[in-house]
């Protein structure tokens, strides 16, 4: 059977508030939709910690960088609720545009710091659109515990930062990223490659790999870059945004792998945006 959808405040408040007081804590696994494995595998973390399951469906106007970025964004809401119907998911909270963002709506979220490269950089205002709508998503759920993918390592950051920040009475979980076979990060975007662009894809993952592991060795870090670069090249990638090591929990440039770090990507195939990133060491 597929979950009940509910589309009001209200009446999300109302489930919430009836299971909170028979004492059962609340997971919420916040989406735009257009679900795959990796949603799924989040789905699969808040049932095994949580009593009851929220998952959200809302494609946020305020993170896309561009009206027809966000008109291309997949919507499939039958579809997914399809594919949460083997799950134990209590709810989907499909709210609208105006129960989000009524009129006169005017309060922006912006965690500083951890968003001034990589993403952040590159998508301006992306991340004051995320900060703003995960926390109304967290104080309209009035869930415990929120399950975000590592396939988005700096929006994780950020969410947690933020949730910390505002004392905001909920943990943040990361899950790791789930992958097709061929190593390509599972992306809602994947979607909107085509059919020759979905063979050369995985190919950026397959260059960061080789990256890692010859940061690992000790390798110098722009050879390295400057290697993986002109192999996302000749696999039709148009332009690599950034390709960076970063502190694992910081998200500092680093260099050299000397403690736990991360490589992180950003790139364009075929006019989709794609992006990884993998742990090193
Ligand atoms: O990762 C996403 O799908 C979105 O950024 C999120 C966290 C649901 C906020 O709109």
């Amino acid at each position: 059977m597929t979950p009940p959808i509910i589309r009001s405040l209200t009446d999300l408040r109302d489930q919430v508030t009836t299971w909170k007081r028979a004492g059962e804590t609340v997971g919420v696994v916040p989406t735009m939709g257009a679900l795959h494995q990796g949603h799924l595998s989040l789905v699969r973390a808040a049932e095994q910690d949580c009593d009851r399951v929220i998952v959200t469906i809302f494609v946020n106007p305020k993170q896309f960088n561009s009206p027809e970025d966000y008109e291309a964004y997949p919507r499939t809401e039958e579809d997914d609720a399809r594919k949460l119907s083997s799950f134990r998911v209590d709810a989907v909270y499909v709210p609208d545009g105006p129960q989000m963002y009524p009129d006169g709506f005017a309060t922006n979220i912006s965690v500083a710091g951890i968003t001034d490269g990589l993403c952040g950089a590159h998508r301006p205002g992306h991340f004051d659109g995320v900060a703003t709508v995960v926390t109304k998503l967290f104080t309209q759920t009035m869930a415990d515990s929120a399950y975000f993918g590592e396939k988005d390592y700096q929006q994780l950051q950020v969410v947690t930062r933020l949730a910390k920040d505002l004392d905001l009475p909920i943990e943040v979980v990361g899950c790791p990223t789930i992958r097709e076979e061929d190593g390509l990060a599972m992306s809602s975007r994947n979607l909107l490659l085509s059919d020759r662009a979905r063979i050369w894809a995985p190919e950026l993952n397959r260059a960061m790999q080789d990256m890692a592991e010859g940061l690992l060795k000790g390798e110098d870090f722009n050879t390295l870059k400057a290697q993986a670069t002109a192999r996302i090249a000749a696999a039709n990638f148009t332009e690599v945004e950034y390709l960076e090591l970063r502190a694992a929990d910081t998200l500092e440039l680093m260099t050299q792998a000397d403690r736990p770090a991360r490589l992180l990507a950003a790139a364009w195939l075929a006019g989709v945006r794609l992006i990884d990133n993998i742990a090193v060491g």
